[in-house]
């Protein structure tokens, strides 16, 4: 990223930095990838909680509507003025379903379930006289999350269950291959995603049977894409972090550039290979491994709370008091720890909100409930 330095150090270290640039590159070749296809995007808010950066997505085109993975996710967009929402996740929690139905008064909603006690609660909700709820069956095509077996005796009942629901509309499934998303080996990523594709084909023509058309059939992810689209099975692609990226994906060979950093200070350099930056657990995750470090001969090699410490290597140019961009290794649950973006446009850093944030939107709900008592 070509922030210039002299602004860089004007950053409030340690922040997350978006390169506008690069996350724009990596918007305009994913829609790219569908355009010939009989796929959709339904790009996923949760990688990183923007609605600025989801409307730039949506801007680009290729979009069936967009998908999140919370009830607080999707009222921040539909308060947002996103008309076609997916909310990817089984929704059964008293205060989420009211959620759900606020959202839904308001944008055409979707929810995902793999069992009738999902649907009778989503049955009960108030969506005021004008409004449905749009369903979609989960399967399980390998991931082990939820989502009924391929096979199941349960599938046809429950379509019929939804059918049968007052508010609810049967639109079709939801076949989510997150087991292959992140697997190194292209080739092995496409049988996974072959696979998955003809479970779900499966079960798509045993509802059709049983006279229950299938109008959408959504997943995949960044690591899939164009695998996806390939077996036109799927009618929407899911996809997230391919807007800014991580140092997980990045090791796939994907067509998609780092655009996310997070800008640390070297605050200190007690043995010439060994420094501390001032990112830990509560700016950056290690789930899937350590940060990246951007800057030559330096390795994150462990963080605490507030630290990380660095192995560098002796000859390595860096003082104390020098930034260090991180490349995160897990974009979603980092962008879930900050409030704010630092955006870099290209000549000036403007600030974006993360305001799909559980604390945003709860605020938000606080903030029109006492408006309303008022
Ligand atoms: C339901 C669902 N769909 C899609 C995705 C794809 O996200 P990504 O772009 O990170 O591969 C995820 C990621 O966890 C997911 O849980």
């Amino acid at each position: 990223v070509n922030v210039p330095t002299e602004l860089l150090g004007e950053l409030p270290t340690p922040c997350l930095l978006v390169d506008e640039a690069a996350a724009s590159r990596n918007i305009e070749r994913c829609a790219a990838t569908v355009r010939n296809g009989t796929a959709r995007l339904r790009p996923h808010f949760k990688a990183h909680k923007c609605s600025r950066l989801l409307r730039k997505q949506v801007a680009a085109g290729e979009c069936a509507g967009v998908t999140c993975q919370t009830s607080w996710e999707a009222l921040a967009l539909a308060r947002a003025g996103f008309s076609d929402i997916l909310i990817a996740n089984e929704i059964v929690d008293r205060s989420a379903l009211k959620e759900v139905a606020e959202a839904a008064r308001m944008a055409s909603v979707t929810i995902v379930v793999d069992a009738p006690v999902q649907v009778e609660l989503a049955a009960g909700l108030d969506l005021g006289p004008e409004s449905s709820l749009g369903v979609l069956i989960e399967l399980d095509v390998g991931t082990g999350r939820c989502g009924l077996p391929v096979g199941s005796p349960e599938l046809v009942p429950l379509a019929r269950a939804i059918a049968r629901a007052r508010g609810l509309v049967f639109l079709g499934l939801q076949a989510y291959e997150g087991h292959a998303v992140l697997r190194e080996d292209r080739e092995l990523r496409r049988v996974l995603v072959w696979q998955a594709a003809q479970q779900a084909k499966f079960e798509r023509e045993r509802l059709e049977m049983a006279g229950f058309e299938c109008r959408v059939i959504s997943g995949g992810g960044t690591g899939t894409v164009d695998l996806a689209v390939e077996t036109g099975v799927l009618t929407e692609i899911q996809a997230g972090s391919y807007v800014l990226m991580d140092a997980r994906y990045a090791g796939l060979g994907l067509p998609f550039e780092t655009a996310l950093y997070c800008v640390t200070t070297l605050v200190s350099r007690r043995a010439p290979e060994a420094g501390v930056l001032n990112a830990g657990l509560k700016e950056l995750t290690v789930e899937h491994g350590m940060p990246q470090s951007c800057t030559l001969g330096v390795s994150v090699i462990a963080l605490s709370d507030e630290h990380a410490c660095v192995r560098i290597d002796r000859q390595a140019d860096l003082s104390v008091g020098d930034n260090v961009l991180l490349i995160p290794s897990h974009i979603d649950p980092t962008i879930n720890l900050w409030d704010t973006l630092f955006v870099w446009t290209g000549d000036s850093m403007e600030r974006w909100r993360v305001d799909g944030r559980r604390s945003f939107a709860v605020e938000e709900a606080y903030r029109f409930a006492s408006e309303g008592s008022s």
